[in-house]
């Protein structure tokens, strides 16, 4: 197996001091965003020079933990070209990084334009970026070259590897820079990213989706599923193990179909298994699972792995077989239930979570009892509950029997209510036990506690010093408050 040399940080600056501006811009990725990164660096000094001062940005980002993770490589761009971070009142360069699976998410963004609109009429040089899922729908960008032309530089998913160079665009230009690309299949690779957090990290998997849920607009935004190369993979892995990182969450839209699209075909749980084999690793986590596709495989993977956390999210969406049919998620009721089965046989003390929609198209009464019943079977930990909303361009948007907003509001509260019922149950089922705890952070209301996170994802807060932020330590679980704990440290 062909095995390339690991890029470190520094390795990276090396080739973008290499490149030769007097040049054009290479042709081959990633060489040519390493010549672009040069190029931005240069026009970031003069601007400086002209201003008297440092530029300055903010990366804000809605939505799931894919775009968390983009907006990690955004930041990774903008801090080698010069920028430094601050907050969107005082940045130069404000960039959302956009969610669009529902419909509030897109109506909070414009919101929030008008008031980057007032912060950039008292900063002449501010830039303003747009970027992600929301993009890649084109009445979106009608919308904001019409009403919306104090925008910048508006950008999509697929093409987000060559921020750098839109970036030098943008900064040279005094129009709106678009670049959205209906697909790609194009992945690049050993590009620059800013961690969030030094001892954890998520690692890209796959991109995009082909599963077309008739509710959701994912496939549309996200484009066709791709998966990574196993060997760049576990690349990036040894790299950031090899810089601190000990917790490592896997993401892709539907990880359990990994490897289907490589030209050496390769399953999810195989991947896991070279994963595990990177020393320095200690906790494994991944996102998002579809019930469809979850093999035994992966179960057993799961039952013998050390490392893999004892959390497993697994979308349900409703509890009807008749909706799921409508949704065309290609499983029912009884299925689900078996799975879960088999999967708490195999790991027993694993937490499960879930997401579930009310309302969608053609919902009875019935069906949303169906929706309880399964809740109250499986029992989570925790659920994230969602209305559901009508997304343009959907088969569920043009289903009759919309349902109405009332009926949907009343169905809402009574889920959410059994949902945090049981979840409060299930959070405290750990009382008085000891865990293995990542510590994350120091805790923001009281400097005395630290707080991290057990392998089954809740939090607990203890005593205990800021050195020891992104170890693992040992926690007695003294009291469970609904959805966390309170703790002591041992040993
Ligand atoms: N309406 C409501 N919720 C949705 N989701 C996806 N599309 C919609 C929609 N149109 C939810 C699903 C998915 C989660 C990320 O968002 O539950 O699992
Ligand atoms: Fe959307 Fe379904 Fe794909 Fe998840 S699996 S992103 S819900 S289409």
């Amino acid at each position: 197996m062909e095995k390339k040399e690991i890029l470190f940080d520094d390795t990276i600056e090396k080739i973008i001091e290499q490149m030769d501006l007097n040049q054009e811009a290479p042709g081959k990725e990633p060489d040519r965003q390493y010549w672009y990164m040069k190029k931005a660096r240069q026009l970031v000094r003069e601007k400086q020079k002209e201003l008297g001062r440092p530029l300055t940005f903010c990366v804000n980002t809605f939505g799931c933990q894919m775009n968390a993770r983009d907006s990690e490589k955004l930041v990774g761009v903008l801090e080698r070209i010069g920028y430094v971070e601050k907050q969107e009142e005082d940045a130069d360069f404000v960039i959302y990084n956009t969610c669009t699976v529902r419909e509030n998410a897109n109506l909070r963004v414009y919101g929030r334009l008008g008031y980057l609109h007032s912060l950039k009429k008292k900063n002449p040089h501010m830039m303003i970026g747009l970027c992600g899922c929301m993009m890649q729908e084109p009445q979106v960008v009608e919308k904001l070259k019409k009403s919306y032309s104090f925008v910048n530089l508006i950008f999509g998913t697929h093409n987000i590897y060559k921020f750098a160079e839109l970036v030098v665009l943008a900064l040279q230009s005094d129009r709106m820079v678009i670049d959205i690309w209906k697909d790609t299949d194009k992945i690049v690779e050993d590009l620059p990213s800013e961690r969030k957090y030094s001892f954890k990290s998520g690692v890209n998997i796959m991109f995009g989706c082909n599963n077309f849920c008739s509710y959701c607009i994912v496939p549309y935004v996200r484009g066709r599923e791709r998966s990574r190369n196993p060997r760049d993979i576990i690349r990036e892995v040894e790299r950031l193990a090899a810089d601190g990182v000990v917790e490592i969450m896997l993401l892709g839209q539907n990880v359990n179909s990994y490897g289907k699209t490589l030209e050496e075909p390769m399953t999810f749980a195989q991947l896991l298994r070279e994963i595990e084999k990177v020393e320095g690793i200690e906790r494994i986590r991944f996102m998002t699972s579809h019930p469809k596709d979850l093999s035994d495989e992966l179960i057993e993977v799961m039952k013998d792995s050390k490392k893999i956390c004892r959390h497993l999210h697994l979308p349900l969406q409703s509890g009807s077989s008749a909706i799921l049919k409508k949704m065309n998620r290609r499983y029912d009721k009884e299925k689900y239930l078996q799975l879960v089965e088999k999967i708490r046989s195999a790991v027993p003390d694993i937490s499960l979570t879930t997401d579930i929609i009310v309302g969608f198209p053609g919902e009875t009464e019935e069906d949303f009892l169906e929706t309880m019943d399964v809740v109250e079977k499986v029992r989570y930990d925790s659920a994230f509950t969602f209305i559901y909303s009508k997304r343009t361009g959907t088969p569920a948007a043009v289903m009759e029997d919309q349902v109405p907003e009332d009926v949907v509001k009343d169905r809402f509260d009574r889920l959410l209510a059994k949902v945090q019922e049981i979840g409060r149950q299930m959070s405290a089922r750990d009382t008085g036990t000891v865990q293995d705890v990542l510590v994350e952070e120091q805790n923001g209301q009281d400097p005395h506690l630290l707080t991290g996170r057990l392998s089954n994802n809740l939090l607990v807060h203890f005593e205990g010093d800021t050195s020891l932020i992104g170890k693992i330590c040992s926690v007695h679980l003294d009291e469970c408050r609904g959805f966390y704990y309170m703790g002591t440290k041992v040993g």
